[in-house]
């Protein structure tokens, strides 16, 4: 079996820590692997739109941001396709006709958006339309491209499963036409949804607890010793509190024992770092500092990537208008046979 994968972002702000541990890094790992036929990777402007009608100037400045933000992860155009979701208009028509094969109340039952319309409703603000129906959009992405693997956080699930039984209620109308794709989730539960420096939420822009990819040395230092950690820790000789100390979580996410034995000098493991501090003896700071030097070691090759292509900017945009075309191209392919099958692309309509 061929895979064909796809998957992508909403182009709502620079992307951070939260999305490199959740999505970038198993990218990067499959990017690496190369054991698909295509990859494709989209910022999905339509899609933000749905709640950010009345700020299309954010989102046009995140396409350059995010664009670049994957660029300096190491994503590599020659492998990956990277393309803006509303250059394919195909995907809009798709949308279209799978509105017929899905019920409203369907839609409406979708655990994620639900979620997030009570979270808008909540600051009173009404819903358009279009941000309620964004699975079926979704399930547009990724059957126009005839993915079979979707990479994406639990979060993705009820979008997965919604565009499942769009395909199924779309092959039983009109016969076999659509390809059912399958979630791909994080292997490792550190991998999934990293909290914010709060500690408390999920890294997200609008609750400013983030540290961008694109952050300084010297601010993801300032961040990383402002963080949340075991508020019973007091002095360095209390036994602290590692489950759900946010340091430890990241050191979770994104150290191997090789960086703890460099950074820390006296700990082989992360593990025995860890008895250290729950036993007592171990302060904060000695293991922030460790931290920021894991997070900054992770990130300067990113800084430098980044900063070769913001001088290039001309060759992002190039890159995302080819990514366009094909993925333009394949989209077309998809739709043809879609128009075929439900008996609407009329070339045979006097015969
Ligand atoms: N909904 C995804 C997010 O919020 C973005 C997205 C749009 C996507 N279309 C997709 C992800 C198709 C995977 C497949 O991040």
């Amino acid at each position: 079996m061929t895979n064909i994968l796809l998957t992508g972002d909403r182009p709502t702000g620079k992307l951070h820590l939260g999305h490199y541990v959740g999505s970038l890094m198993r990218r990067i790992e499959l990017q690496n692997k190369g054991d698909y036929e295509k990859f494709y990777i989209m910022i999905a402007d339509t899609q933000a739109l749905g709640d950010n009608s009345d700020n299309v100037a954010k989102i046009r400045e995140s396409i350059m941001n995010v664009a670049l933000d994957y660029l300096s992860v190491g994503l590599d155009p020659n492998k990956v396709t990277i393309f803006i979701q509303s250059q394919v208009p195909e995907l809009t028509e798709l949308t279209c006709y799978y509105m017929n094969v899905v019920t409203l109340a369907r839609v409406l039952r979708n655990p994620t958006v639900k979620e997030e319309m009570a979270e808008k409703e909540k600051h009173g603000k009404s819903l358009p339309v279009g941000f309620a129906l964004y699975p079926i959009s979704q399930a547009a992405d990724i059957t126009a491209f005839g993915s079979n693997i979707v990479p994406v956080g639990e979060d993705q699930l009820p979008m997965i499963e919604q565009t499942r039984e769009i395909v199924r209620a779309f092959n039983n109308l009109y016969g076999e036409t659509l390809v059912e794709p399958n979630a791909l989730l994080p292997e490792k539960k550190s991998r999934g949804r990293l909290v914010g420096i709060d500690g408390k939420n999920k890294m997200s822009k609008s609750l400013d607890n983030c540290i961008y990819l694109s952050d300084d040395a010297q601010t993801v230092k300032q961040k990383v010793m402002s963080m949340y950690t075991d508020p019973n820790h007091i002095k360095a000789s209390d036994p602290g509190q590692v489950e759900g100390n946010t340091v430890f979580t990241y050191l979770d996410a994104l150290a191997t024992d090789e960086d703890i034995k460099k950074y820390s000098i006296e700990y082989d493991t992360l593990d025995q770092m860890k008895a250290h501090y729950s036993k007592g003896g171990l302060g904060d700071v000695k293991v922030k500092k460790v931290l920021v030097e894991v997070i900054n070691n992770i990130l300067e090759p990113f800084r430098q990537r980044r900063a070769y292509y913001e001088q290039r900017k001309d060759e992002v945009y190039n890159m995302l208008v080819e990514g366009g075309k094909k993925a333009r191209k394949d989209a077309q392919h998809t739709l043809q046979k879609v128009r075929k099958a439900m008996g609407i692309d009329y070339s045979d309509l006097l015969k």
